[in-house]
This record gives structure tokens, C-alpha cells and sequence, in this order.
């Protein structure tokens, strides 16, 4: 691994006026820092007179960059020397197929525990390429995680399947299962690096970028050296963890500008004190999101308390005519892209990394108005 090259963003650059709160669930709000910072560098990155975009994925620059973005999240996340980190296309959808076409066993079973939409997805996906895939537990309806002692899990699965956060319907697990010595699996696409996650409980786990890690186009897959003899004969190479990994995720061309983003992004959380920090800040937004929730008579929440997840908080308004009234009002406010995941409906805030503890305070501001307005 190279040294660090880029320069750390300074204190001052931390806080930039944006117009908007913006709750958007993915692609979500961005540091401000890091916008500027692209804009700054988009014609012209380190004196060497191209965008980052312009750079050939090969040269020497945008390894650079590149081994820069690797380091910084392995440090954020201290990710042990036996983990591949992997920087792919294809979103946490195309590891839906990635995760069954790199780690199924000669048993071609594996176990799913699904407890919200992207978990249904996931094992749907997976169906289609194993011979058998296993629901050891489903909830229904997605607002609790069932603890493991009534999973059924099965005794020669290739690996086990989580969601590590529900996005749509914020239900995050409040612990890390333990399944032995089969390999632990997890999409991570809403949670990664808002709070520690320790890596070395797992197998592998996937992301896609669009929350807090920058950019959609990109999918960040986490995996043990030692899983990686897996791979299904025909996959598509793309597709490969193994030979991405030999290829250090340059197989093909790999999205440069969003890994690029994503590496003034890993710089950014280093600069506001890492992982640990941010998950204080963002316990603290969402105890008190919650609170407001959970004081009113108009807004409710359905997820058991231990699993309510700190980054996507749905909640629903005492009628429809009120809720229309309240996102048409909160957007009016600034307050937008509350509008709940189209499949359930409802409110939603997503409160990521980026979102700043006073668009919290904004929204939770505006809920009591206009409770007193209509409560
Ligand atoms: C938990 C989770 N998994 C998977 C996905 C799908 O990700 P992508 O659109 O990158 O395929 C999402 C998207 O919001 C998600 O939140």
C-alpha cells in the first residue's frame, strides 16, 4: 500500500451552506466539504491538467488515488490484512448474485434471514442461482429482528444471508449473530461506516455506495482471503470476486470518479474524528428524532425499539390528508425527499453521515408546528 497523498481537508472547510435538508434514502446528501473539494480539483487534479474522470484507470495518478481510497477505509474501518476490499459496479443488487456466484459450496444450499424488502431481494436473487436457498427466518411485518435462537438455520449451508439495516423499513439487527464456522454475510449498503462494524465477524459484506460512501456506481465488497477459492466456475468475470481481487478491482474499468469521491468522502469521516465519532453524532440524531416520534399523537413508528435503525427513520402521520399536508409542508420548508419508499408509503428520513445534526433539529422543529397546528 502507498503512502497517503492526498492533503486532509482543513477544520474550515468542514462547514459550507447548503439551501436544502436533504433526506433522501440514496443517492443521499454528501458532505459539503467534499463537494467542494471535487469542484476545486474537477479541471485540473494535483497540477496534472485532467479531471479525475479524464485519468486513465491505469496510470499512476489514479492508482494514487485509488490505494489512497483503500487505505483510509481500512483504517476508518479496520479491516484486517486477510480482508479483500473490492471496488466493483453493479450496486448491492449486483451482489444479490455476486454473494450465491462467489461463496455457494458443493451443497448448494444457503440460509437467508430476511427482516425488510432489500433481505426479500436478496434471497430472490440468490434463487434463482442455487439449488437450494433457505428462509431461516422472515418477519412479516418487517419491525423486528427475530433473535437467532428461533432462526432454522441449516446444517450445510454455504453461508448465511443478512441485511444488516432494512433501508425501506428501517429495521437495523442490535447485534451481530453468531453462526460458527459458516461465514456470516451481510448487505451493509445503508449502515457501513455509521457506526463500527467489526469486520472480522463476518465473511463478507457488500455495499452500495449511494449512502455513505459516495456516488452511486459504485459497490464496495468486503471479503476473507481465505472464502475467495469459491467462485462458481462459470461466472461472469465481472462478477469474479477472485479475479477481481488478483486484479486489484481493475478488470475492466472500474467507476474512477465515484472511487475517487469516495476517497475525499473516507477522508472527510477521518477529519470529524472517524467511525466512533460519527456514531455518536448519529445515535444522537436519531434518539431525538425518535423521541419526537414517540411524543406525539400524530406520527408513529412501528419497529421494536432495539431494532429502530439510526440511519432510515420511517414513520407514518395520523391520516392520509395529513401526511400529503405534512411532506408538501416540509418540502415547502426545505425539508425534502421525506416521502416514504414507494412500496410502503408514508414518511421517511434518511439521516446518513452528511446529514448535520440541525437538519435533524429542522425537521423535528417543523414536527412539533405542526402537531400544534393540528394535533
Ligand atoms: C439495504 C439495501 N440493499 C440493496 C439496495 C440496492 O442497492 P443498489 O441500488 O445499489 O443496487 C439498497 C438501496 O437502497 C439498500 O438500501
Amino acid at each position: 500500500m502507498s503512502q497517503i497523498t492526498q492533503p486532509q481537508m482543513v477544520q474550515s472547510e468542514l462547514v459550507a451552506p447548503r439551501t436544502i435538508y436533504n433526506f433522501s434514502a440514496g443517492p443521499g446528501v454528501l458532505p459539503a466539504p467534499v463537494l467542494l473539494k471535487a469542484q476545486e480539483e474537477l479541471l485540473d487534479w494535483h497540477g496534472t491538467g485532467m479531471s479525475v474522470m479524464e485519468m486513465s484507470h491505469r496510470g499512476k495518478d489514479f492508482i494514487s488515488i485509488a490505494e489512497d481510497a483503500e487505505a483510509r477505509l481500512r483504517a476508518l474501518m479496520r479491516i484486517p490484512d486477510s480482508y479483500k476490499v473490492l471496488f466493483l459496479q453493479g450496486g448491492a443488487t449486483g451482489q444479490f448474485v455476486g454473494v450465491p456466484a462467489n461463496l455457494s459450496t458443493a451443497s448448494g444450499i444457503a440460509d437467508y434471514v430476511i427482516t425488510g424488502q432489500w433481505g426479500q431481494k436478496a434471497y430472490t436473487e440468490a434463487s434463482k442461482y442455487l439449488d437450494k436457498v433457505n428462509v431461516a427466518a422472515r418477519t412479516d411485518p418487517h419491525t423486528y429482528v427475530p433473535p437467532q435462537s428461533e432462526w432454522r438455520l441449516s446444517r450445510d449451508a454455504a453461508y448465511v444471508h443478512i441485511t444488516l439495516n432494512e433501508t425501506v423499513n428501517g429495521v437495523v439487527f442490535d447485534k451481530i449473530p453468531d453462526t460458527g464456522d459458516v461465514p456470516l454475510v451481510a448487505d451493509v449498503s445503508s449502515i457501513i461506516l455509521s457506526e463500527p462494524i467489526d469486520v472480522t465477524k463476518f465473511g463478507a459484506i457488500y455495499a452500495g455506495a449511494q449512502k455513505n460512501i459516495g456516488p452511486a456506481g459504485l459497490t464496495v465488497v468486503i471479503v476473507a482471503e481465505d472464502l475467495l477459492a469459491r467462485t462458481r466456475p462459470r461466472t461472469p468475470q465481472v462478477w469474479d470476486w477472485y479475479a477481481m481481487a488478483k486484479a486489484g478491482s481493475k478488470l475492466n474499468t472500474p467507476p474512477t470518479y465515484a472511487w475517487y469521491i469516495a476517497g475525499l468522502v473516507f477522508a472527510w469521516l477521518q477529519d470529524v474524528g472517524g467511525v466512533q465519532a460519527i456514531a455518536e453524532v448519529n445515535r444522537r440524531k436519531a434518539d431525538k428524532l425518535y423521541a419526537a416520534i414517540d411524543g406525539s399523537s400524530l406520527f408513529v413508528n412501528p419497529v421494536a425499539v432495539a431494532n429502530r435503525s439510526r440511519m432510515n427513520v420511517p414513520f407514518t402521520v395520523a391520516t392520509p390528508e395529513l401526511e400529503n399536508e405534512f411532506l408538501t409542508g416540509t418540502t415547502e420548508a426545505g425539508l425534502v425527499e421525506l416521502t416514504g419508499h414507494r412500496s410502503v408509503g408514508g414518511v421517511r428520513a434518511s439521516i446518513y453521515n452528511a446529514m448535520p445534526e440541525a437538519g435533524v433539529d429542522a425537521l423535528i422543529a417543523f414536527m412539533k408546528e405542526f402537531e400544534n397546528a393540528h394535533g
